[in-house]
């Protein structure tokens, strides 16, 4: 070992410092003129966020009845209701623009779950907008937008129900929010309610389609077809995941796209499921297992299961109604897990529970025949 006291020590110990010593910091990023070097980028789902209801894809019958509100001006109150992610907040705002306008800018408030909505607000600032005169185009009113409206305490919304009538002749409202029993039935009964369903995966994989093009991305059609799978049905859940893995990644792969959404794999929840329900229940478990192991929650598994299941090939393997009961299997499993009993046990009762719904439905029995045929051609090799 070197002495400290000598000079081979010292160096060393200098050395040592020196490498403790945290690194200096990176010089600051020069800053660049925004007119001359490339332009920071907005996150796409803004980008990209439609301007005119044309261009906001499904929902037929809501965004129709929207375009009739549209042509007519005569706005009722509206709550839309539905899922994140499938364009409440943004046929809202095209409502709005192409209804007002330039005026727009004056006439329409809107405020969402960041800004304070207490009682007080609603008594205050809502108040004194509905209150202000606008100029606007004939027969069209001054509009409020309540983003996430479901967030606000019942005594807001309580606050809120006179506001709505006293004005009505002035202000209109448009609440948006994930559950609409979630607004206090008083205003439910003030407003058209328009619901949102989840986007189908068409709708998404066309959007997605464009904003890959339109942005340069490379993508390949299996890439494409996991940010479909892995939103399910969420439009901004799969622009944020497109542009996340082009950044990451380059190439817009399933591998890639599994990496960035973080999800278990569908290819081996899939392979997990065949065996249960071929009556495998080993082969199952492990592959579950290997899944638990790499850190996956059993909601991410269970999620990934019913999605699976959910999108079985009609006239396939699994008879419709082995796929109803595996679907309900499944429901009750994610019942106990909301409760909090989110244990491996949990999960291997579903698949056992799996393997008697393939039982039932006799696709073990089918499938050990098809086994026994290689086990069979494979002896007289093994005798020569
Ligand atoms: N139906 C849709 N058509 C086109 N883009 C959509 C649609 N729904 C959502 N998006 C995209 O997702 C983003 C978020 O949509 P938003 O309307 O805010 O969803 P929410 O239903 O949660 O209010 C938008 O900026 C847009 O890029
Ligand atoms: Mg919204």
């Amino acid at each position: 070992m070197v002495s400290f006291w000598t000079p081979a020590g010292i160096a060393q110990a200098e050395e040592e410092t020196r490498r403790a010593q945290p690194p200096p910091p990176p010089p600051p990023p020069q800053k660049k003129n925004a007119l001359l070097g490339p332009r920071p980028h907005e996150p796409q789902v803004e980008k990209y966020r439609p301007h005119t209801l044309a261009d906001v894809v499904g929902n037929r019958d809501a965004v129709d009845r929207l375009r009739v509100v549209q042509a007519e001006g005569n706005m009722p109150n509206l709550i839309l209701a539905g899922p994140p992610g499938t364009g409440k907040t943004t046929s809202v705002l095209c409502l709005a623009r192409a209804m007002l306008g330039p005026a727009a800018k004056d006439a329409v408030l809107e405020l969402n779950a960041s800004d304070d909505r207490g009682i007080d607000v609603v008594r205050t600032k809502i108040k004194m907008f509905a209150q202000k005169k606008a100029t606007l185009p004939p027969g069209r009113h001054k509009l409020v937008i309540l983003d996430e409206a479901d967030a606000m305490t019942t005594g807001a919304q309580q606050a809120l129900r006179r506001t709505m009538e006293l004005h009505s002749s002035t202000t209109r409202f448009a609440l948006a929010c994930n559950a609409s029993s979630k607004v206090i039935e008083p205003i439910q009964s003030r407003c058209a309610v328009l619901r949102y369903g989840r986007l189908s995966d068409a709708d998404v994989l066309g959007r997605l389609q464009t904003v890959a093009a339109a942005e340069g991305v490379a993508t390949l059609p299996c890439g494409l077809t996991a940010l479909v799978f892995s939103a399910d049905g969420d439009m901004r859940q799969a622009l944020n995941n497109l542009q996340s893995t082009a950044a990451g990644f380059g190439l817009v792969s399933e591998e890639n796209v599994l990496r960035v959404c973080d999800q278990p794999h569908p290819a081996t929840v899939q392979a997990a499921v065949e065996r249960a329900l071929e009556g495998d229940l080993d082969a199952a478990h492990a592959l579950l297992t290997s899944l638990l192991d790499k850190g996956y929650s059993s909601g991410d598994v269970v999620g990934t299961l019913f999605r699976l299941l959910k999108a079985l090939p009609a006239g396939g393997r699994v008879p419709e109604f082995a796929q109803l009961e595996a679907i309900r299997e499944v429901a009750e499993t994610q019942a106990r897990l909301s409760d909090g009993v989110g244990t491996r046990l949990q999960l291997d009762g579903l698949l056992a529970r799996l393997v008697a719904v393939g039982t039932q439905a006799g696709i073990a029995k089918r499938e050990e025949v098809k086994a026994e045929a290689p086990a069979a051609a494979a002896a007289p090799v093994k005798a020569v």
